[in-house]
């Protein structure tokens, strides 16, 4: 099945409110991207607020990522399509990531922080963050640096860069909440 709350399925493994926000991030920009690459939006949604749902039970055991945060799934019924799709999401163990599917989550995974970052430095003001600033700031190696642009570059073989920069930035502004105390 697919959940049909994830964000409270997420909030049940995940305390960390940058974590919280990233995984929405990631959702929102899957989300987002879904129609251009024929894939269905609340799926893809579902796949990018979960895909880190194992990451504080793992503490730092990247062998164990989307590992554990399938069987967990798994354990809670989740359908197969979701909890592999997770489980692919660990670069470190799996680099196949050709499918438009594989692709976007890697991208976006990837990306979110990237444009968190960018907002930051605007005072919050995601809405006066741009394809340009993003695509300025990533060539800037040392900026938001545990974004890994080769990550980010998946997504060319199957979408245009600027517009899934677009659509990133479009997918962000959605979830975003600026102050984020209110
Ligand atoms: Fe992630």
């Amino acid at each position: 099945m697919i959940p049909s709350d994830p964000l409270s399925l997420l909030q049940e493994y995940v305390e960390s409110d940058p974590l919280i926000e990233h995984c929405l991030a990631t959702g929102a920009i899957m989300r987002e991207v879904a129609p251009s690459l024929d894939g269905d939006p609340d799926l893809w949604w579902t796949i990018g607020v979960l895909h880190d749902i194992d990451y504080e039970i793992v503490n730092g055991d990247m062998a164990r990522h989307g590992v554990e945060g399938a069987t967990i799934l798994l354990s809670k019924g989740v359908s197969e399509e979701i909890t592999e799709a997770i489980q692919r999401h660990n670069h470190l163990l799996f680099t196949d990531h050709s499918s438009p599917l594989d692709r976007a989550l890697q991208a976006s995974d990837s990306i979110s922080g990237l444009i968190i970052a960018c907002a930051l430095v605007k005072g919050g003001a995601i809405g006066d963050v741009t394809v340009r600033t993003v695509k300025k700031k990533m060539k800037d190696k040392g900026f938001a640096a545990g974004c890994d642009r080769d990550r980010i570059r998946t997504i060319e073989d199957v979408m245009d860069q600027d517009l899934f920069i677009e659509t990133a930035i479009k997918g962000i502004s959605r979830i975003w909440r600026w102050p984020r105390d209110e």
